[in-house]
């Protein structure tokens, strides 16, 4: 979603502010702004469309200070124009803000009691007006500021900077995530750390309904009871290349191509040193009193949760419900005893996500997050959380972080079987083999790249494709199909390929290629019969499989793909990889914005 930062300097603000607001870009980028003060006058620039907009627009009309706030939007309230581009100003005041105001038409009607008008159609400049009408009574900056945010309701991070106040700012924080970096006579704010990673590594974390009054030697915090709170400083470790595409032309393709390392990260860290055992993290889970699981997510993550339904119901014997978050956390579904409710996030703070997991608080047995930032809420708030150490994903689509998830996951399932007596010593330790191989064979699959590149052309022809699969492939059909519609904007769905003659047959002709992917495993020939029905109606079939697969598969097929063979209960992460590269290799035909694609942000804060 939105991405906000502070800077209270001994140094030029604007520059640091522009740099910190690159790095939460991924967050938004339908506009972006500064406001910074300069001898004690507050300004701002504001410009629309992506970040370098408002440096060129800085080139031309320099802003000058120490102080400033800044942010990079992500639509929610009103268009995405200039005016409604934050920083928001009313009178004395700035504001920056990530979320979503939902008491917003109420704030209104108060502030138009009072006679005060709006310049934009932003839920944003509400907070700025009220804190502008306390401060007009008389109020401190503190205080105006502190009576504002009592009467607002809905997920918020919010940065204030103040006319008159070069050594000011104020932070608050409900529902939407804010940090605040410690300096060298230095302070700074930002929607996440790694958005502060080059100016510090001292990092306190505010927590919900947490108020943050700030100078450039103290910060002080106190909790939504208004006492004060002693929120300790953390040393955090982050990437510090995180911005930087090594030689790549795209984040994106430089995250598909570091999956060998991150999914071999992710196996070191849960493998123990022979390489013979899952080892979880402090107390782990006891599987052998977990009757069902629940696991929740949103879009990429859900698909990597049904991925681990199939795992989980196959090799542990353990029941799965999946569901998208969305829904979970309105269905109010009941939670029996003997559940462990797991959720899948990489941002770790996907709003309907932390939502469900709040559900579930005091309903499950256990709360168990996988997740790809140590420090989100979701990783704070569960009882379990297991990293996936993929590293920073700046591509808006997920792409290291789903293959990273699913190689936990079925860590996990794995972990789950031993402990319930659901697989042999033998098998375990034959599964654990195979997954040691694996970033080796996914090396090894990038040889074909040249091909997917090929095939993605003549899919970037296309208005429509179609993507089936079966079993294990299923929820990479529907990965394949987002993957593909998120990027390049080719209209894309995906069909348990049994569900084909259920309806979507209808839709097949010759402009409509289908994705079908089905390595050589046992539900192999089910799916050639689904491949055949296509063909007959003369649909064009590009088939994904292995060598075995495309032997089989005969004559007909429009293109075929092929991967290196692996153990079968690999074969998710491993055909993760093609419908990645077809992605992006199509949104690259059709020439679109493949890291920043249209009307999409990395971390959706809001519901
Ligand atoms: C698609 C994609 C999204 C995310 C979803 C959940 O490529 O990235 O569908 O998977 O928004 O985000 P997280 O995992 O941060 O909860």
């Amino acid at each position: 979603m939105c991405g906000i930062v502070g800077v209270l300097s001994h140094h030029e603000a604007a520059p640091t502010l522009v740099e910190a607001l690159k790095r939460l870009e991924y967050r938004g980028y339908d506009s972006a702004g500064i406001a910074t003060i300069n001898n004690d006058q507050l300004d701002r620039r504001r410009a629309v469309g992506k970040l370098v907009n408002l440096s060129d627009l800085l080139v031309h009309e320099p802003l000058a200070g120490k102080s400033g706030i800044g942010h990079t939007r992500w639509a929610t309230h009103g268009a995405p124009n200039v005016s409604n581009a934050h920083p928001h100003r009313a009178g004395r005041v700035a504001v920056v803000h990530n979320g979503i105001i939902e008491n917003y038409r109420e704030l209104r009607e108060e502030l138009a009691s009072h006679g005060i008008g709006f310049e934009t159609d932003t839920d944003t400049e509400t907070v700025a007006l009220t804190v502008q009408y306390f401060l007009s009574e008389g109020l401190t900056p503190v205080d105006a500021a502190r009576k504002t945010i009592a009467k607002l309701e809905g997920a918020y991070a919010l940065c204030f900077l103040f006319d008159g106040e070069a050594d000011l700012l104020i932070a608050a924080r409900k529902g939407s995530p804010l940090a605040v970096g410690h300096g060298d006579g230095e302070m700074f704010v930002g929607s996440d750390a790694i958005a502060l990673a080059p100016l510090t590594n001292q990092i306190t974390y505010l927590e919900e309904g947490d108020m943050a009054v700030i100078t450039r030697t103290s910060l002080e915090v106190t909790d939504s009871n208004g006492n004060i709170a002693n929120r300790e400083i953390k040393t955090v470790q982050i990437d510090s290349a995180r911005v930087d595409k090594a030689g790549h032309k795209h984040f994106m393709s430089k995250e598909i191509s570091e999956q060998p390392m991150v999914i071999s990260n992710a196996l070191n860290f849960y493998l123990n040193k022979e390489g013979t055992d899952i080892v979880l993290p402090g107390k782990g889970l006891d599987f052998s009193k977990i009757d069902r699981m629940v696991m929740v997510a949103c879009g990429t993550a859900s698909y990597a949760c049904l991925t681990a339904k199939y795992w989980f119901e196959q090799i542990a014997n353990l029941p799965v419900e999946v569901d998208v978050a969305s829904e979970f956390r309105y269905r109010e579904p009941p939670i029996e005893p003997g559940t462990a409710a797991l959720f899948v996030s990489q941002s770790g703070e996907t709003a309907d996500t932390l939502a469900a997991l709040r559900y579930c608080e005091g309903k499950a047995d256990k709360i168990v997050s996988v997740v790809n930032v140590d420090e989100s809420s979701i990783s704070r708030e569960s009882d379990l959380a297991l990293p996936i150490h993929a590293g920073t994903e700046i591509g808006v689509a997920s792409t290291k972080a789903f293959t990273c998830q699913l190689t936990v996951l079925l860590l996990l399932a794995l972990k789950a079987a031993r402990a319930r007596g659901a697989i042999s010593a033998e098998d375990f330790a034959d599964k654990l083999s195979s997954l040691r191989a694996l970033p080796g064979i996914f090396n090894h699959a990038f040889e074909n790249n040249a091909d997917f590149k090929k095939s993605a052309r003549r899919l970037a022809e296309a208005e429509s494709v179609l993507f089936l699969g079966r079993g294990l492939m299923y929820p990479l059909a529907l990965e394949g199909a987002l993957k593909l519609k998120e990027i390049s904007y080719i209209h894309a769905e995906a069909y348990a390929s049994g569900e084909l003659k259920h309806g979507p047959i209808a839709l097949i002709d010759k402009k409509m290629p289908v994705v079908v992917m089905a390595p050589r495993d046992g539900l192999f020939d089910k799916t050639v019969s689904n491949m055949q029905e296509v063909m007959a109606r003369g649909g064009k079939v590009m088939l994904i499989t292995d060598t075995a697969g495309a032997e089989e598969a005969g004559d007909g097929v429009w293109q075929s793909l092929i991967l290196p063979q692996v153990d079968p209960i690999l074969t998710p992460i491993l055909y993760a990889l093609p419908a990645q590269l077809l992605a992006y290799h199509t949104a690259i035909a059709k020439g679109t914005d493949v890291d920043q694609p249209r009307n999409l942000a990395k971390s959706v804060t809001v519901e």
